[in-house]
Order: C-alpha cells, then structure tokens, then sequence
C-alpha cells in the first residue's frame, strides 16, 4: 500500500523490507538450509544422518565449536552441564511468585534472566571461559528450569534432578518422576536435535539483534525465548493441537475446515504449514512424521493423527497450497508425539526452547566473534505526518 518512489525521495537511500524477506543480516558457517530442495545441515552435516546417530549435546558442541566433539570436549560438556542442571540454592523460590496456571513459557522467560544473576562471574562478552560457562550454565538448567515450570503450574512439588541419568532421561524424570522407555528418551531427543538451530528465523535472529548491542547470553536468550512464543514460531507446535480440538468440536471435517482456510474465513490458517524458506517439504517435518507412527504406535492410535494426516493429504492435492508451496513445516506433527508423551499442550513450545537452545547460543557466540559485528539498528521509512504547530 506504499508509495515507494515518493516515500523514498523523503528518507533516503534506504530498503524497505519488510519481515526481512530478501535481506541477510548477517554472514554465518552455523546451517545450512536451501528451501527449494528441502536440504537442512548443520556445520554441513545433514539432518537425517544428525538425527539417526547424533546425541543432542554432541550436536550442540557441533554448532558451537563448528566441529564434532572429542570425547574429552563432549565429557567437559557433559559434565557441565550436570553440574548446571541443579539450580542455585535461592532460584526455585522464584517460581512461587507465579500465580498458579501460569504459562510455562512465561515462566521460563522469566527464570533465564533469574539464572543469569547467579552467573555474575560469566557475564563478560569478552572471555571465551566466562562466555562458554554461561552456556553451560543455559544447556544445563533449562530442562530443570522447564519441568519447574511445567510442576508448577499443575501445582506438583518440584523432582530435582538426577546426576545419574543422561540429559532427555534426566528432563523427563524431573517431569514425571518415572523412568521412561529408552524409545521415548531417545525419540524426544531426537525431536531436540531436529530443532537445534535453523538460521536466521525469528528467535535466533532476536538474539542475535539483542546480543548486537553487547548484552550477555542470558539477556540475549531471554528475548529469543519471547520471540518463540508466538504462533507463527515456535507456539505453531500447541496451535496445531488446539486447531485439530477445535475442528473436532465443531464438527468440521478436513475439507469444510480447508474451504474457510482458503477463504481466510476470520485469519484462519492451517498450523503448521507454510514456512519462509522451505518451499518444498520440510526434511524436519518428514522425519517427525515417520517419529509420530512410531510412538503413536506404541502408545495407542490417535483421532488427531488421522485428522491431521486428512488435513496434509487434501492440503497437498489443493491448488491453494500448491501454489503457494505450502507443506507441513517441523511443528504439524510434533504435537501429536508431545501430547502421546503425556506433555499437556502448554509445555511443546517449551520443548521447543529446550531444543532450540544450542542453537541460540551458537548463533550468539559466532555474531560475537565476528571481527565485522555491528549494533543492530535496522532503518524506516516514516509514513507520519509532516511538521505541524501544537495549538497555542
Ligand atoms: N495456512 C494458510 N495459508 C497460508 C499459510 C497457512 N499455514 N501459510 C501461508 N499461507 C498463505 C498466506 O496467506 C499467503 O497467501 P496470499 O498470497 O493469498 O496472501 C501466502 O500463503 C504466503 O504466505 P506468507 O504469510 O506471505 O508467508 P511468510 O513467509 O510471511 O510466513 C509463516 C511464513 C509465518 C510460517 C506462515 O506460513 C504461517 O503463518 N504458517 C502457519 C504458522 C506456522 O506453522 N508457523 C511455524 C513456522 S516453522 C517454525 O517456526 C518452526
């Protein structure tokens, strides 16, 4: 709706660009995505050979150090972030100052910067130790820090976390305090690696805008954590599963909720669909869905499973999403293997930062090393109203 020749006479030799469609902000060795043939790598490793054998915290040390781990690196880590994984004494009193039922996502945006104050010592955007303690430090607690926040908002005493047990297994134990299937702990790991980074999307580009201005890690991360709240990000995974709630109580079927998505009847839109970058299938989404047969499988065949595989097999075979190139992104199915997973809807997009949160860190620690950073501060073009005298 812009006049661009005329608006651009009045700024200036500036690009309008809006949601950042066409602009790289950065140059980045971190992954590697091309969306027209649906190829995803991290540090050049593709992402189905990363999710068949990788461990998560091999994979973060990956996008981290740009290499894969030693055994003796990935033991440094791993003992770090055991150590992490128990919260400073004086931490857990912040979760009782939220009112009960409060979104866990709140919750954890709230408690990362909280940790960070225990980190005084590592807040130095200058020392590689103190920068590489602090991530430690995020790896480490966010799962705790996550089943807090999901213990508290069902109004369960917390489980503290067990030094014995390996990342996923130790998260889930401090979930639900039972030990769970090495198929479970293994395919939620699984999930943690496909999510571990995807270049310049909204959170990791946040972070990297708010760690831009040299503030620490934790600041940085905190804000990412916002970012991928919303819907159109990370919340897409619980969106999905409230959009199949709502087409089973309205009585919808696949195709009469298509036509109103294609008549954009009120915004409406087919969660989990679309993506900026990929215009073919997303390589995450195909693996994720082979995941869901797995685990629903085992736990028990689920309604919303046939209605969402209804919803992909009409939107595939329809024009409107055919030319639009719209295919089901990473969040369609993850849902289904959360909610099988005994996680209420509320905790996916929390998942999501826990899988997200290497990725974070890498993207933050390479902009702060890169020789040619410069302080985020993007242009506008003003569209106001011209000089005018305040009434005398
Ligand atoms: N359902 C229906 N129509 C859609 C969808 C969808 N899920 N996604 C895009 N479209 C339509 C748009 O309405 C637009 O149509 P138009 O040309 O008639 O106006 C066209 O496809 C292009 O879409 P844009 O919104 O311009 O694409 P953009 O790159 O800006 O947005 C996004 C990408 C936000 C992911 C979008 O596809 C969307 O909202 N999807 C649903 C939410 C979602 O699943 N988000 C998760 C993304 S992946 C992730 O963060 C992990």
């Amino acid at each position: 709706g812009y006049d661009i020749s005329s608006l651009m006479k009045e700024t200036g030799n500036v690009t309008l660009d809006v949601g950042f469609v066409n602009t790289a902000a950065c140059k980045s060795a971190i992954t590697y995505i091309d969306g027209d043939e649906g190829i995803l790598r991290y540090r050049g490793y593709p992402i189905d050979e990363l999710a068949e054998h990788a461990t998560f915290l091999e994979v973060a040390a990956l996008l981290f150090d740009g290499e894969l781990p030693s055994q003796e690196r990935l033991s440094t880590l791993k003992e770090a972030v055991r150590e992490a994984s128990v919260l400073p004494e004086g931490l857990e009193k912040i979760f009782d100052a939220f009112p009960e039922g409060a979104h866990p996502m709140h919750i954890l945006s709230s408690v990362v910067p909280a940790l960070g104050t225990y980190y005084a010592d590592s807040l130095s955007i200058k020392d590689e130790a103190a920068i590489e303690k602090a991530s430690a430090a995020l790896l480490g607690a966010i799962p705790t820090l996550a089943a807090y926040a999901y213990r508290k908002s069902i109004g369960e005493s917390f489980i503290a976390p067990d030094p014995s047990l390996e990342y996923v297994e130790n998260f889930m134990h401090m979930m639900f305090g039972k030990k769970e299937d090495k198929e479970t702990v293994d395919a939620l790991a699984m999930l943690f690696v496909l999510h571990a980074d995807h270049e310049q999307n909204c959170s990791a580009s946040t972070v990297r805008m708010v760690g831009s201005s040299e503030a620490d890690l934790f600041q940085s991360i905190t804000a990412g954590i916002g970012a991928l709240s919303g819907p159109l990000h990370g919340g897409a995974n619980s969106a999905v599963l409230e959009m199949l709630e709502t087409i089973q109580s309205t009585g919808d079927t696949a195709e009469s909720f298509m036509d109103k998505v294609k008549n954009k009847v009120d915004g409406v839109k087919l969660m989990g669909f679309g993506h900026r970058v990929y215009k073919s299938y997303d390589p995450r989404a195909a693996i994720v869905k082979k995941t869901t047969h797995t685990i629903l499988e085992k736990n028990g065949k689920d309604e919303q499973l046939e209605l969402a595989m209804g919803l992909e097999e009409t939107a595939l075979k329809d024009d409107y999403f055919v030319q639009r190139k719209l295919y089901p992104n990473v969040d369609f199915y993850t849902g289904l293997i959360y909610k099988s997973m005994g996680f209420p809807t509320d905790m996916f997009t929390v998942l999501f930062a826990i899988g997200r949160m290497p990725g974070w860190i890498a993207q933050w620690r390479e902009q702060n090393q890169d020789p040619a950073k410069k302080i985020g501060r993007p242009r506008q073009v003003y569209t106001g109203a011209t000089e005018r005298s305040y009434p005398a």
